[in-house]
């Protein structure tokens, strides 16, 4: 493979923190198959609505993470979801390094033990993403990317699929966790507008599992209003290294702090789901 980080930071570098986030995704892991195996996963809190849910796991693995970032690399930042949820202050994002985590991607399915949740990392350097690291524990599947290195799951090469019409797509759309009637009204003509245009409609319930299913050709593409930077963050350069792309839902380059996200198999396709889509929610950014 080339080693082609553009970026501020060496290959080498990115290479390092790589082998860190895989290590430290893998501990998250155990740390998720052994809360459920004790059952403590069905203890929740709920945040923004009564289906946005929060686990002690979610908040001891992103606390255990961010531990073990700033061991490491001092001068690192970090941005996570339960920190930020819990401070209510906003991002604080920069060109520095900044490590972009959501500690369980995918908490209510967690919380059922529906096997789809897992743990996202992302690092950003002049607020490009270099490295995305996603990891579920549940069906052992760890997908891997460095900017300009491709994508893997589990170590071999991924790519998107051919797909390029949406009556030909498989499409992923998700209800989310916020329940305001705005939300509500613009999921549901959304999902009317698109439901009957493609081969069929799916809703993982994470954002990361969903990104790396189009990353690895089994689905075609996805919208969603409402994610935050640690939802999209490791899976969209995850996507982008198989080939795939992502974007704003209105077709503009992606803001990974604006909460409006596309991802696809191609700019094409992108492009067809967001003429599609009747509703775009202009969101507060992060
Ligand atoms: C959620 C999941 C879900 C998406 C929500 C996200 P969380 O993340 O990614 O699929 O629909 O918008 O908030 O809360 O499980 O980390
Ligand atoms: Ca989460």
């Amino acid at each position: 493979m080339g080693s082609e980080t553009t970026v501020d930071g060496s290959d080498v570098m990115v290479r390092e923190w790589e082998e860190f986030a895989i290590n430290m995704a893998i501990e998250a892991g155990q740390v998720m198959l052994s809360a459920t195996s004790k059952g403590v996963n069905r203890q929740t809190e709920s945040k923004a609505s009564a289906a946005d849910l929060v686990t002690e796991t979610d908040k001891g693995i992103e606390k255990l993470l961010f531990s073990r970032i700033l061991h490491k690399y001092p001068d690192h930042r970090t941005i996570g979801e339960e920190t930020t949820s819990s401070s209510g202050v906003k991002n604080n994002w920069t060109d520095a390094v900044t490590w972009i985590i959501d500690p369980i991607d995918g908490t209510m399915n967690f919380v059922h033990t529906f096997p789809l949740s897992c743990v996202s990392i992302g690092v950003t350097l002049n607020k490009e993403i270099v490295l995305g690291v996603v990891f579920n524990p549940w069906l052992d599947q760890l997908f891997t990317a460095r900017r300009g290195n491709g994508a893997y799951l589990n170590g071999k090469p991924i790519h998107v699929s051919a797909c390029q019409k949406m009556d030909e797509a498989l499409v992923i759309a998700e209800l989310g966790g916020d329940r305001d009637e705005v939300k509500k009204d613009a999921v549901c003509q959304n999902v009317q507008a698109i439901m009957w245009k493609c081969h069929g409609l799916r809703s993982l319930g994470s954002a990361a599992m969903n990104t790396c299913s189009i990353a690895c050709g089994s689905a075609d593409a996805y919208f969603e209003f409402g994610l935050h930077a640690w939802d999209m963050c490791a899976s969209a350069l995850i996507l982008t290294e198989a080939g795939g792309c992502v974007m704003d839902t209105e077709g503009g380059p992606l803001d990974l702090m604006n909460r409006r996200f596309i991802a696809a198999s191609s700019v094409d396709l992108g492009n067809q789901l967001s003429q599609l889509l009747p509703v775009h929610l202009k969101l507060p950014s992060d």
